[in-house]
């Protein structure tokens, strides 16, 4: 296991599963380790320096598992802490070590999905607060509208396995019809939380039939598998053993019986203590 290179996968909790069953599906033959911060999610609501701090410390306890490449698949990582890693820490502490988040190679496509040129984005408080999107996707897109909806209660509802339930509705309803409200014509909306996609039967519910709902899993793991054939250094390193191994901050057991309901297989797990 030492020598092993995996790919790192890392999300606050379960919601970064759906990107990583994209990106094991497409790359199977590849080592990974995914990692949830469960005992403490959700980052949404957290501050900047919070939310830097717990994803540095969970990606470098995946490089010190021999994760030369970590991808953050999370929204709210990659949108308050990715930047300073890849330009403060990498450079001085890590110089061969790699750290991709989902924000970019969503913003790269994202314009190809809607014929009305306006986007609707949904995310936790955190990514919607930070801009993210908007600055990333007119970078590519600038004639582009981005409209953005925060829905605070989706994370918990799905951490808490209650995305099915009745209960989930009103709050489906409510940040659809806000985000429709401030947007008419919309014909795109990007889940912008790798927990959403759960909810995507519901979100479709409220929605116009010819409005189209996009999940990051498919171009994330495309963009990764682009990125690994632009960087031969890093594609020759890692090991093809086909292995993935799962870690939890949180209650391993409680995991487990979660996280199958995102990766759509069994998952086994092993708890980790994280110091904070
Ligand atoms: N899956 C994370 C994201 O994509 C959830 C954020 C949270 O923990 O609130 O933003």
């Amino acid at each position: 296991m030492k020598n092993n290179k995996s790919i790192g996968v890392f999300d606050s909790g379960y919601g970064g599963l759906t990107v990583f069953k994209s990106i094991a599906a497409l790359l199977p033959d590849y080592n990974y380790i995914y990692l949830g911060d469960n005992a403490r999610s959700p980052y949404g609501d957290h501050t900047f320096e919070t939310v830097y701090e717990y994803t540095l410390e969970c990606v470098e306890w995946l490089f010190a598992q021999g994760c030369p490449l970590v991808i953050l698949a999370c929204n709210t990582a990659s949108a308050k802490a990715l930047r300073t890693i890849q330009q403060k820490v990498l450079p001085l502490k890590y110089p061969n070590h790699r750290v991709l988040g989902v924000i970019r190679p969503t913003a790269e496509v994202i314009g190809t999905y809607t014929s009305s040129h306006t986007i609707g984005v949904m995310g936790t408080r955190g990514t919607v607060n930070s801009d993210s999107y908007p600055i990333e996707i007119h970078k590519f897109y600038p004639e582009l509208r981005v409209i953005q909806q925060s829905c605070p209660m989706w994370v918990p509802l799905i951490e808490n396995n209650e995305h099915e339930g009745e209960g989930a509705d009103y709050f489906v309803q409510e940040y659809v019809n806000e985000l429709l409200g401030k947007a008419p014509g919309l014909d795109a909306i990007l889940l912008a939380c790798t927990h959403y996609p759960l909810l995507i039967p519901k979100i479709q519910s409220y929605l116009p039939a010819d409005c189209k709902l996009i999940a990051q899993g498919d171009i994330v793991a495309e963009s990764l598998v682009a990125y690994l054939n632009h960087h031969p250094e890093m594609e020759t390193m890692l090991t093809k053993k086909g292995e993935k191994r799962f870690f939890t901050s949180g209650d391993h057991k409680v995991f487990d019986k979660n996280a199958s309901i995102f990766f759509d297989k069994a998952v086994i797990s092993s708890r980790i203590n994280l110091k904070k």
